[in-house]
């Protein structure tokens, strides 16, 4: 795979939120490719983040790509507000929806990138009956709800799969890793077949932030 096609997503959740706009630049100067939103619930993750008037005022910060990430037990109406706060891709759980169909249609439609999540003990074959209708597939490293927690090395296995079967149909599907991806096993992620990696701690608490996402993206 050419490394171009590696995408570094800083999880806006390990920044200091005193300082937004200035925490925003300063990964956007860095190097970061994208931003990773993520919207939690209280119900599917035992916690809460934030919600859609923050959205709305990363998106007056930036220019980059807002990839948000929804934890919601029910992801269905808000779709539409994420949007027009300005997401540019929206990733629902499988493990919320068994037949996802209607909200990627819906997110399909609102001109967004449609993504579709499983967490670390969901079987990927779930998975497998969506690629078509989805343009981002997102793997979880760590159970939802926290950031700052180890990576799970047992995933890449799912990575990996996922990865062949995207191959194997000659779908534009991209791969997403997310939850303690790092420069120590960032490699491992690309080389399971991740193009967008997702890291929270290892970007937003680093020394020298944009030498962590050189090592992440490798290069
Ligand atoms: C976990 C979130 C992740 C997390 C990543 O529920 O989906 O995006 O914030 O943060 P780190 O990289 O610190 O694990
Ligand atoms: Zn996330």
């Amino acid at each position: 795979m050419k490394t171009h096609d590696i995408r570094v997503a800083p999880s806006l959740l390990a920044a200091d939120f005193a300082r937004m706009q200035e925490e925003i630049e300063r990964v956007e100067t860095a190097g970061a490719d994208l931003l990773h939103l993520d919207i939690m619930d209280g119900h599917f993750v035992p916690n809460l983040s934030y919600g859609i008037p923050i959205v709305e005022a990363v998106r007056r910060c930036t220019t980059m790509h807002l990839d948000t990430h929804l934890m919601l037990a029910e992801p269905g109406p808000y779709l539409e507000p994420f949007r027009a706060a300005g997401a540019d891709s929206l990733t629902v759980h499988l493990e919320v929806a068994h037949d996802p169909r209607a909200l990627l249609e819906e997110i399909g439609r609102l001109g967004c990138r449609r993504g579709l999540a499983v967490n670390p003990n969901t079987p990927v074959d779930g998975m497998l009956p969506w690629l078509e209708h989805i343009d981002l597939a997102l793997v979880m490293s760590v159970e939802p709800g926290f950031g700052g927690q180890s990576f799970m090395p047992e995933v890449l296995q799912k990575v990996r799969a996922l990865r062949q079967a995207i191959d194997a149909a000659g779908l534009p599907v991209d791969i997403e890793i997310d939850g303690g991806v790092s420069p120590a096993n960032a490699a491992r992620c690309r080389d399971a077949g991740a193009r967008w990696l997702v890291a929270g701690s290892a970007v937003f608490k680093a020394e020298d932030p944009a030498a962590a996402i050189r090592q992440i993206r490798g290069r």
